[in-house]
């Protein structure tokens, strides 16, 4: 578990040198950050940059449908399975993301009709990801972003290929399916702005409720809730109160919550490093230090560690062309404010227990897929 992975010279440095990890761990918390493939192979500077501050690797894209079966139904796992013994031959935790998420869907798959094949498709491919890495995966974003406001449902679901082909039940299947190809890992419901202030947000924030609360009280298993955190480059967004009461809904459903996809957009903030990195520390900050408090919040994963190789240089750009730098470490892999800023939120964090895994309690008869 996350205790035991500290490399044993880590454990005797002074405060000023202590690692994400490290601080993290202290306290119950698991820090770790999503990564490309292409990023960290062959890349030994950057490997011992993440190794240094991370107990823990999401594959940024490497485990989603889209990137496992882009063109056909065969699957190709090479840089998944390049990722996943990346994790543990390092001693990381290894998170999951995704399994199923209406984005990241091939055009010959939505060609797949609705009912029973749509069904075939949906627990074929878990039981194939989530079968192939058992054991090996500490928690899974099982779905992901499945409420829309914007879609017009009362329910607040996205319209997806899966809504259209399955009904609302497909998160019901997903999460069930999941349990039984990998009883050793934790199933999490991942959705992005449940943080903001506005009437959309407060819906995104109901609809997410709704969702889980129908989910416990059916017994499905689901044990945590990820809450991307991909924070505007705004003042004044933060729903602090909403927000607050929202996790303290989560965690009387008894589930726990990760900040799962953590960055700081910077796209409309000043050019001039020093006051851009200034204001990134602080909207991190400004969040990070309430919400870190939250007895429910387990985990915090940045998407990407460092500037070089975040995927806001193409997603995100800035007006001004110039390289954005929403994350922890810089370009060179020194820390930044953001980083100190996240430090901080760490160390003035209460203890709680630690996020183990595995949850599932009455692991499922069957040992194999149904293939
Ligand atoms: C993004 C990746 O970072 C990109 O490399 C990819 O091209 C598209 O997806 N919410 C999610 C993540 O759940 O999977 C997304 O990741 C970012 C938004």
């Amino acid at each position: 578990m996350a205790q035991s992975v500290a490399p044993s010279s880590e454990r005797n440095l002074g405060d000023q040198e202590a690692s994400l990890a490290l601080r993290a761990r202290r306290k119950g918390l698991i820090f770790g950050a999503a990564e490309l493939h292409d990023f960290l192979i062959d890349n030994a500077e950057y490997q011992a940059a993440f190794l240094r501050d991370c107990d823990l690797l999401v594959p940024m894209n490497e485990l989603k449908f889209y990137d496992l079966r882009p063109t056909s139904p065969d699957f190709d796992f090479t840089a998944a399975d390049w990722m996943v013994s990346f994790a543990s031959s390092n001693h990381l935790l290894l998170r999951g993301h995704t399994l199923v998420w209406g984005l990241a869907f091939p055009p010959w798959a939505k060609l797949v009709p609705p009912g029973r094949d749509a069904e075939r498709l949906l627990v074929d491919h878990i039981w194939a990801v989530a079968g192939r890495y058992r054991g090996l995966v500490h928690s899974w974003d099982v779905v992901n972003e499945a409420i829309e406001p914007y879609d017009g449902r009362p329910d607040f679901l996205r319209k997806s290929y899966w809504l259209n082909a399955l009904g609302e039940d497909y998160i019901e299947l997903a999460f069930r399916t999941a349990a039984e190809a990998d009883p050793h890992a934790l199933l999490c419901y991942n959705d992005y702005q449940l943080e903001r202030i506005g009437a959309y947000d407060n819906q995104r924030r109901e609809g997410t409720l709704k969702l889980l609360d129908k989910l416990v009280s059916k017994g499905v298993p689901i044990h945590a809730v990820g809450i991307q955190s991909h924070l505007p480059p705004n003042r004044n967004w933060f729903a602090e109160k909403e927000f607050m009461s929202f996790l303290d809904s989560v965690h009387r459903m008894g589930l726990r919550t990760i900040i799962s996809e953590f960055e700081v957009g910077e796209e409309s903030l000043p050019l001039d490093i020093a006051e851009r990195d200034a204001l990134v520390a602080q909207i991190a900050e400004d969040f990070l230090t309430p919400v870190l408090t939250h007895p429910s919040l387990s985990m915090v994963v940045t998407w990407g560690l460092s500037d070089r190789y975040t995927y806001r240089i193409t997603y995100s750009p800035r007006s001004d062309g110039f390289p954005p730098r929403p994350l922890p470490i810089d370009a060179a892999f020194q820390r930044k404010p953001l980083w100190w800023a996240m430090a901080r939120a760490l160390d003035n964090a209460p203890g709680r227990a630690p996020l183990l895994g595995p949850l599932v309690t009455n692991p499922p008869g069957s040992q194999n897929s149904p293939g």
